[in-house]
């Protein structure tokens, strides 16, 4: 996730990007970037690091004179973040600057076809190719270069460029990366968000796929990718800017729960090729992954609960033993590190103290390490040997929820890859499972349909003193996160049960109105659930039930159910989590507890 910015107008553009930026910060800020047409040259800045650094550097704008400039604030994707890699970037001749947010998916083969043709790369980020692309493209018509750029790039993107032989003219495009477009008395805007342009107008023009925006100092023309025009109507925002950095949600909470969909989908999309598994990162030949005898995921926290989910999926699929340690238990127990065993780390931030430690032990001892991280150029992401990203954008909440869900993605795409490779399983099951994976993000905005129903049912856990939340395989492995959600960030006191364990001391804490979640998504194990459920609701508790669809069966025990899609065994825990979320998420709210950031939590654990 980046942001983009653009001004075209009558007043000084790069003191209008910089503040458009810093609403845009929430987007990603390891770096930031500017150019400006100064009636001669497309001028720019651009540094790695916090927006405050293009500020000094540029003395607030001041230094980048122009009145038509674009402007770019960066969660690096491919590439460090660097001076080098930071947007905007540039054909050779520095005549045409582009900002990008998005992910382009076959840059590999587009720049493979550009350097062929003798385009040389400046950095190593996948924007570049655009910036060369368009250079291929372009005869003298703007629009001619953009739409053929358009037909040949796969992926995400909202672009922003400039073309120094138009000087008067400011282009925008988008595909599945947001992007809006306004106009002001002075001039015309482009932005990734609301907020960044909401000091200069309310009338926002939300651009859909594949249309293509072209600005004037006054005025703003919306094309097809045909370049047929298009009629647009304005809407009227109504929210104040602080709300609007949210996008309209009370808590980034919410707003990172509901980006689920889209960061599976880019976690998911770029490994797959035409119906198989890739996945480069790994660096790994199937006859490696066969000399690997065992496997310890190592991790703090929810990652460590994504860890436990995979022991099963790995397990199951792969047939290769698997053990799930925290980190900072692992890094003092004196594991068995020998040949054939390999090492998966994973981290939301890549600086988890522990996890950083547990690293660095593994190396140490001469094993290979496949880090899953989801900010990229963290530490761990330096320092493994290997890095699979998981493409969920900045996550601010503390409570982490959609890096949680890529986490689980990336696993779940090991496993499979794994299980190939090793023969366990057949092509006719792995393609079965690629299309249950496919269809994750539509199934997850169909439980998010439900919130209202969530919340109906948490306004009434507000005073609860204690929940327990159960299940047997995956459903435990699942439990433990919805009952982490819930007690970090509404203190209510909640314990994950494995649904057969509770029974040896903890029921005696059962009262009259306990909430227990029972989570039942394995088939095989639903009778098993369904009996620990009933000897918990005989002392008095109060049962929900998440489960599948079709398994009606357990309204006879059940006081409450939520059901999820069906979807593979394996995957269950991907859709059974967004209730226990919102679960947890609106007893918070009811509580009135400080939701993004709770008590005595940080982002990011950087002591042991
Ligand atoms: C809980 C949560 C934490 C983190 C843990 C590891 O909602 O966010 O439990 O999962 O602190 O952090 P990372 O993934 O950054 O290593």
């Amino acid at each position: 996730m980046c942001g983009i910015v653009g001004y075209i107008g009558t007043e000084q553009a790069a003191p209008i990007l910089l503040d458009g930026l810093d609403k845009l910060e929430y987007r990603g800020y390891d770096s930031a970037g500017m150019a400006v047409y100064d009636g001669e040259k497309l001028q720019y800045a651009k540094a790695r690091g916090r927006l405050k650094i293009l500020r000094e550097l540029t003395h607030d704008g001041a230094k980048l004179p122009g009145v038509c400039g674009i402007g770019h604030t960066r969660w690096a994707t491919h590439g460090v973040p660097s001076d080098k890699n930071a947007h905007p970037h540039f054909n050779e001749a520095e005549s045409i600057a582009v900002v990008h947010n998005g992910i382009i998916e076959n840059y590999l083969k587009l720049k493979k076809m550009l350097a062929g043709k003798g385009y040389k790369f400046a950095s190593e980020t996948d924007t570049e190719v655009i910036a060369h692309l368009l250079d291929y493209y372009y005869k003298g018509d703007p629009m001619e270069a953009i739409t053929k750029m358009m037909h040949r790039v796969e992926g995400s993107y909202a672009l922003g460029i400039l073309f120094r032989d138009h000087p008067g003219e400011l282009y925008a495009v988008r595909k599945d990366s947001p992007l809006i477009a306004g106009r002001s008395a002075h001039g015309c805007l482009i932005a990734s968000d609301v907020p960044a342009i909401l000091k200069y107008t309310r009338d926002v023009y939300f651009i859909q796929n594949e249309e293509i925006v072209r600005m004037t100092d006054q005025e703003l023309a919306f094309f097809t990718i045909d370049q047929d025009p298009i009629e647009k109507q304005a809407t009227t925002i109504e929210w104040d800017v602080s709300a609007a950095e949210k996008a309209g949600y009370e808590h980034f909470m919410l707003k990172e729960i509901y980006e689920q969909p889209r960061a599976v989908l880019d976690t998911l999309n770029p490994r797959i090729r035409e119906d198989r598994i890739e996945i480069e990162e790994l660096g790994m030949t199937d006859e490696e992954i066969r000399a690997v005898k065992r496997l310890y995921i190592v991790a703090c926290g929810s990652a460590y609960h994504t860890g436990v989910t995979a022991k099963y999926v790995f397990e199951g699929l792969a047939r290769i033993p698997v053990e799930v340690d925290l980190a900072s238990e692992f890094r003092y127990r004196n594991p068995i590190l020998d040949e054939g065993t390999m090492v998966i780390v994973v981290s939301q931030s890549g600086e988890t103290a522990d996890t950083l430690a547990a690293l660095r032990m593994a190396k140490e001892a001469g094993v290979r390490v496949l880090g899953i991280v989801n900010v990229v150029g963290s530490s761990i992401a330096r320092e493994a040997d290997n890095v699979m990203y998981t493409w969920a954008g900045p996550e601010i909440a503390v409570a982490t929820t959609k890096a949680y869900s890529t986490q689980l993605i990336a696993e779940y795409l090991l496993a499979m890859r794994f299980a190939k490779a090793r023969g366990t399983v057949t092509e006719e099951e792995l393609a079965g499972m690629l299309l249950d994976l496919r269809r994750l993000p539509q199934q997850i905005e169909l439980l998010l349909d439900h919130k209202e129903k969530l919340q109906r049912f948490a306004n009434r856990y507000v005073a609860a003193k204690d929940v327990f939340f159960i299940g047997r395989g995956l459903d435990y492995a699942i439990s433990l996160e919805g009952s982490l959600k819930l007690k970090e960030i509404s203190y209510i006191h909640s314990e994950a049960y494995a649904a057969g364990e509770l029974k040896h001391g903890t029921i005696s804490l059962i009262e009259d109105g306990t909430l227990v979640a029972a989570v039942l998504t394995q088939e095989d194990l639903y009778k098993k659930t369904i009996s620990n459920m009933v000897e918990v609701k005989t002392r008095g508790a109060f049962l929900l039930a998440v489960t599948n669809e079709g398994n009606t069966a357990v309204e006879k025990a059940a006081d409450y159910v939520i059901y999820i899609p069906q979807t593979n065994k394996y995957f269950t825990n991907s859709l059974a989590v967004i209730p226990l979320q919102l679960f947890g998420y609106y007893v918070a709210l009811g509580k009135g507890c400080d939701v993004d950031k709770p008590r005595n939590l940080a982002k990011s654990v950087t002591v042991e």
